[in-house]
């Protein structure tokens, strides 16, 4: 067994010029658990800063800016995006209410960049994508697992014929969760359940290595106030290539991934949406495989990679990073939306989320 080294642990952006050596400022519309992850990334990320937090009730965004060393609160998303001294709107509400903030950002003309699942529905996720490349800003799903440098570095596998053609994929993301019924998980207005939550990472890693399917079958278990608590999902493509993948919010499944091609094998040890551990395996010789370990050591919470990725984009004048484009954030939702609908899942209109 032989032990690498992952190339590209740190994305370096090489020789700076004066624009590039900007020091980006960062925006955080609310005050729950990835807000507080996110921004304890950003505090670790040279070139930025945060420049203001956003909550419904203006004791938590001041509480939130004491944490974090953050010297402007408000209770209004509309006054964090006019706010002059940020660059980049990162909004981490719940999903159904993504749209309202990301909107004002871009009307605003700041960049944005929007927790993963970007909207509760391919109608809105559509819509709103259209509106950020209409107005010419940044826009970006935080789809963090595609900053990540071992999937960063099996995708690069991948594209140089590794492993061969690729034929199968699998992914399974679920956890058990001990949250109430009023908690966004489980909350039908909030966009409760497991697709939106942690589908759209199996699906998010399905897509990235084989593009849109041509076909989706799903099976799951719906709860009383009709979300999905777990889900299998199995899709094709025209060449006959497949993945299938499963996830629980009741069970805690192990998070494996693998990726199978027609000359080797990449597996993702648990958890694959953010690994800190792959090993590629080729055909076996005379039935003797050597597998080959790579290992990568999280920056923080494991957010960095896409934080430095976003803020380098902005710099630049990017509207996009290749690795999460707007029109992937589109393909992986319209499969999710087609098993909710399959499921019998549907969710609410939104009012406007207030703050
Ligand atoms: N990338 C990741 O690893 C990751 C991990 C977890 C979650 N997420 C995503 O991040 C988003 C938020 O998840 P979370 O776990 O942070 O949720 P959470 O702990 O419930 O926090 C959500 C926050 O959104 C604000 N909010 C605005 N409108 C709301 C409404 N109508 N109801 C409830 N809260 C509202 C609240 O902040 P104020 O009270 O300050 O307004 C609340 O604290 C979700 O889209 C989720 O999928 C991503």
């Amino acid at each position: 067994m032989v032990v690498g080294e992952c190339p590209g642990a740190v994305a370096k952006v090489g020789v700076m010029s004066d624009i590039d050596e900007r020091v980006i400022g960062w925006g955080i519309v609310a005050t729950g658990d990835i807000a507080h992850s996110v921004a304890a990334d950003l505090k670790l990320l040279e070139g930025s800063r945060i420049a203001a937090v956003s909550s419904r009730v203006q004791d938590r965004a001041d509480t939130f800016a004491r944490e974090f060393g953050v010297t402007t609160a408000y209770s209004s998303v509309r006054a964090l995006v006019e706010d002059d001294a940020v660059d980049v709107v990162y909004v981490a509400t719940p999903h159904p209410q993504h749209a309202y903030a990301v909107r004002l950002a871009a009307e605003a003309g700041k960049a944005v960049l929007c927790e993963k699942v970007f909207t509760h529905s391919l109608a809105e996720t559509e819509s709103l994508a259209a509106y950020a490349v209409q107005q010419g800003v940044f826009c970006m799903e935080a789809m963090w697992t595609r900053f990540n440098p071992l999937i960063v570095k099996a995708r690069q596998m991948v594209a140089d014929g590794v492993i061969g053609d690729v034929r199968m994929v699998s992914a399974e993301l679920g956890f058990a969760s001990t949250h109430g019924p009023d908690h966004r998980l489980w909350n039908r207005p909030l966009g409760g359940g497991a697709l939106l939550d942690v589908g759209v990472y199996t699906v998010g890693f399905a897509q990235m290595l084989l593009g849109a399917p041509a076909e989706v079958a799903a099976v799951g278990t719906l709860t009383d106030q009709g979300v999905d608590a777990e889900a299998g999902l199995l899709l094709s493509w025209p060449g006959g290539q497949r993945a299938h993948m499963d996830v629980s919010l009741r069970s805690p499944l192990a998070g494996a991934a693998s990726i199978v091609g027609t000359t080797g094998r990449i597996e993702f040890a648990p958890r694959f949406h953010h690994p800190g551990r792959m090993t590629y395996v080729r055909t076996p010789e005379r039935g003797v495989e050597h597998p080959e370990v790579f290992q990568h050591l999280s920056e923080g919470h494991g957010y960095v990679p896409m934080l430095r990725a976003v803020a380098q984009a902005v710099r630049e004048g990017r509207t996009e990073c290749p690795e999460m484009p707007l029109a992937d954030t589109v393909e992986v939702m319209r499969v999710l939306d087609d098993a909710l609908g399959q499921l019998g899942v549907e969710y609410p209109d939104v009012a406007p989320a207030g703050a």
